[in-house]
């Protein structure tokens, strides 16, 4: 049997909002006396919001009371969502529209898996909300990347077994979270970030119904 449902992460692999998150973040350690930089941002991908801020407090050596950790969560959300209001159907990487109408012709089941609570908002954004069967709730799991929870709902919404799906994702937490969940990865990126053992595109325009196809085939 061929896969019946791909899962897909949002931010840095349907649109670039991976780069506003980074600087949303960058904005806030700094106003802590907080240096990170693009390489520290790596750890950063995919991981949710409270889960980030505890690792660039970590990383900076400061510790803050529960109160000061939700105003900061809170002001970091508040840049980020100022950002992201600009974001329309242009924004969509390349690629993905397309990918998005094949599966739908295909018969494919299209959930997403974003550990991200504007993940709604920015589907309605692009215009791509009607390609969704599912969107998977992260405020409903127990734990976000790189635990598979967040894949296993997104698979459970569209009401297909987990190891009938790919997980597209751009970041080492996502494909840590869909090996677990037990799908088969597909990375955007590089291997030096990713991992040298799964199937890789350098950009989503690679990304195509054909690409999924082939990869499936090659492992089962
Ligand atoms: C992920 C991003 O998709 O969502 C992370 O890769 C982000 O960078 C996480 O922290 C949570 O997003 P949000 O919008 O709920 O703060
Ligand atoms: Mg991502």
């Amino acid at each position: 049997m061929t896969y019946q449902a791909v899962l897909f992460d949002l931010d840095g692999v349907i649109t670039d909002t991976a780069e506003y998150h980074y600087l949303a973040w960058k904005k806030l350690a700094e106003e802590q006396g907080i240096h990170i930089d693009r390489a520290f941002n790596e750890q950063l991908k995919g991981v949710s919001r409270d889960d980030s801020l505890r690792r660039i407090l970590a990383y900076g050596g400061k510790s803050v009371d529960d109160a000061e950790f939700a105003r900061l969560t809170t002001r970091k959300n508040d840049n980020y969502v100022e950002m992201i209001q600009a974001v329309r159907p242009e924004d969509v990487y390349p690629g993905i529209l397309a990918l998005l109408q094949a599966l739908r012709a295909a018969g494919k089941k299209i959930a997403l898996a974003s550990a991200s609570k504007n993940g709604p908002f920015l589907l309605e954004k692009m215009q791509l909300t009607a390609y969704f069967d599912a969107i998977a709730d992260p405020a409903a799991v127990a734990h976000s990347k790189p635990a598979p929870d967040i894949f296993l709902a997104a698979a459970q919404g569209v009401g297909v077994d987990i190891r009938d799906c790919i997980g597209i994702e751009d970041a080492a937490a996502g494909i840590t979270a869909i090996k677990a969940a037990g799908a088969l990865p597909v990375g955007v990126g590089k291997a030096e970030d990713l991992g040298s053992d799964i199937a890789l595109v350098p950009d989503t325009a690679h990304l195509t119904l054909a690409y999924l196809d082939e990869v499936w085939a090659a492992l089962h």
